[in-house]
């Protein structure tokens, strides 16, 4: 959601503008634009619609600027047009401000301006920064060493809400500032020249140096210096902080889609998360650990995110439960945060989320450690923000992803999150040690099982070819198949537009059988040896209503009463979600190409949802 770019250095900024904005449409937005310093002054160049239209704008070859800000912007105040787009000016043209989040208070701090003499050319929050900051640095900022500097710290003490911010300053033509607050920014570190950016991928191919503002950090940058300030303007001192991800991965790699790279990267991925975790010692962590004491006073675990990531969570629930014997809670952040949650120093809470930076997941966090929880971040973006709220953090290692539809980060979430339970049982000693090396050797195996998996895709193809005209889809499966049902119905809606349901198996009865007619699609997932059978009779009874049908299953199930039976590699059913939704990634994926949309950028959504 917004993306926002920046360079200051020696080269023309506005390509590399324009190419990081590029990289960043996976995001999420409407309409984008950029600024440069040039002779006269800034410019902008902005407009609604794809970030390859501004190649089109007129003037944009002229620009020779060589410090510049840039933004794909997400409509929330204002519709979708070229004055609400970003960047915004100021009302002498003085300061220009690109600005990801939401500023809440912004009637406020617009009344205030209007009664000023400011006036406003767009409905956005964001226009009224580049004033306030004006406001302040005609104001009483002439005994400051740093006056722009100053005036954006004294604007950004009157912002309420969230936001990422980077202004230019006419009369300071060869710096800039940026600062954020609950929204994500990276700065990386070149070689005379530096770049900003929402994300890591966008910038990767320039630099693997990374330097992480925190909350109210203030970045004051040149092209060879990047000086950072407290929220007291204070000097300190930040590390650079190296990425292993290689810009290749950031690419297409000669797949059509990143969807289906990141399907195919499944295999690496997972075992990258595995990494050295696993052995025939007990699990050991790098850069984490927790006491068999402070384990055992623990009475619940929650578990909280959002979307994919909260499926992981499901996925893995009874991982928990079998192994370690505490109950576990799975909850949707933007519920958590606003329910009062039943949190005390005697729960554990488990975050996930894949980039890091998802408003509600951030918030139920602060919220559970202002109750005493402790808190575990599962992130897959090195120094996002959850890494840094929670007291603890562990790294899945799927490399970028950067398809809206979540696939590879999901599959490496659930075997980070099966490692953890195992890591637990081992420390509380809650279950048969050899339970646990055969878990442990199961998932060493998986990577392999993962890429039998993928060979099927034909059989796939042929049931998406089948049905992608469908308006009505319904996924079924009990007891972790539920989970997995959730999470293929989930994918299918985000990038086929097809409405689709996951029901628990036995709910089918209690309402959704009402629904199935001739030629409705439906599901089934069945990889526990003891529910098929249940599940196969809940199938049979929307056959008998005329419903085409597809089964993803690791049994020996070879039945003429359904339309497609794609067979997956059997393990253990506690990891079988891994294998699952291997066929139902692939499914939602040709369904969507086959109805030709854009499977990388499914309207509507975001890859990271940075506001609430
Ligand atoms: C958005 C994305 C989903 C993702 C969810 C949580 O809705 O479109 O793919 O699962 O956010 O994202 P996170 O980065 O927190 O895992």
């Amino acid at each position: 959601m917004c993306g926002i770019v920046g360079y200051i250095g020696k080269q023309k900024a506005s390509p590399i503008l324009i190419n990081g904005l590029l990289r960043l449409e996976y995001r999420g937005y409407d309409s984008a634009g950029i600024a440069t310093i040039e002779q006269n002054g800034i410019t902008i160049m902005k407009d609604k619609g794809r970030v390859a239209n501004l190649y089109e704008l007129d003037g944009i070859n002229n620009l020779t600027g060589t410090v510049g800000i840039a933004h794909t912007r997400w409509a929330t105040h204002g519709k979708p047009s070229k004055e609400n787009s970003h960047p915004h000016m100021d009302n002498s043209n003085s300061f220009a401000v690109v600005h990801n989040g939401i500023i809440e208070n912004y009637h406020e701090l617009r009344s205030f301006l209007e009664s000023k003499g400011y006036s406003f050319y767009s409905d956005t929050d964001t226009e009224t920064i580049p004033n306030l900051i004006h406001y302040y640095y005609e104001k009483d900022l002439e005994a400051s060493d740093n006056k722009f500097l100053a005036a954006v710290k004294k604007a950004c003490d009157d912002l309420k809400g969230s936001f990422a911010i980077e202004v230019l300053c006419k009369d300071d033509p060869e710096h800039m500032v940026v600062v954020r607050q609950d929204s994500p920014l990276v700065i990386g570190k070149g070689m005379g020249e530096n770049y900003i950016s929402s994300d890591i991928p966008a910038i990767l191919s320039f630099t693997k140096d990374f330097y992480l503002l925190n909350d109210r950090e203030f970045a004051y940058l040149s092209k060879d210096k990047i000086q950072f300030y407290n929220n007291d303007l204070k000097l300190i001192v930040k590390e650079v902080k190296s990425i292993e991800w290689n810009a290749a991965s950031a690419e297409k790699d000669g797949y059509d889609d990143f969807m289906l790279k990141e399907i195919y990267e499944q295999p690496v991925a997972i075992r990258e998360t595995i990494g050295a975790k696993l052995n025939e010692k007990k699990i050991v962590f790098d850069d984490f650990s927790l006491s068999k004491e402070y384990l055992k006073t623990i009475q619940k675990i929650y578990i909280i995110a959002c979307g994919t990531a909260m499926h992981a969570g499901l996925g893995t629930r009874n991982t928990f439960e079998q192994l370690c014997n505490i109950p576990v809670e799975v909850e949707v952040a933007s519920e958590f945060r606003y329910k009062n949650p039943l949190v005390s120093e005697k729960t554990l809470c488990i975050f996930i989320s894949q980039s890091g930076e998802t408003a509600d997941t951030i918030a139920a966090l602060k919220l559970a450690k202002s109750k005493g929880a402790r808190t575990i971040a599962i992130s897959n973006v090195i120094g996002s923000s959850i890494t840094r709220e929670a007291d603890y953090c562990i790294y899945t290692h799927a490399g970028p992803e950067i398809a809206v539809a979540s696939t590879k980060a999901y599959t490496s979430q659930l075997t980070l999150l099966n490692i953890l339970a195992i890591y637990f049982a081992e420390l509380l000693e809650t279950s048969e040690e050899n339970i646990l090396t055969e878990l442990k050797q199961e998932l060493l195996n998986l990577p392999k099982k993962v890429e039998l998996a993928l060979k099927d895709v034909a059989s796939i193809k042929s049931f998406a070819d089948m049905v992608y005209k469908e308006s009505d889809m319904f996924f079924l499966g009990r007891g972790i198949d539920y989970a997995v049902a959730l999470e293929a119905s989930l994918k299918l809606k985000e990038i086929s537009y097809i409405h689709s349901d996951a029901y628990a198996a036995g709910e089918l009865k209690h309402g959704p059988i009402a629904l199935i007619e001739n030629g409705v699609t439906v599901i089934s997932i069945m990889t526990n040896p003891d529910l098929v059978e249940k599940t196969i009779s809940n199938v049979q009874e929307v056959i008998t209503r005329g419903a085409k049908t597809l089964i993803v299953t690791n049994q020996p199930i070879e039945d003429k009463r359904f339309d497609q039976v794609i067979h997956i590699p059997e393990t253990s059913t506690l990891l079988s979600p891994i294998l699952s939704i291997i066929p139902l990634q692939l499914f939602s994926y040709y369904i969507s190409k086959e109805k030709g949309l854009d499977v990388d950028k499914p309207r509507n959504l975001a890859k990271s949802v940075t506001v609430e």
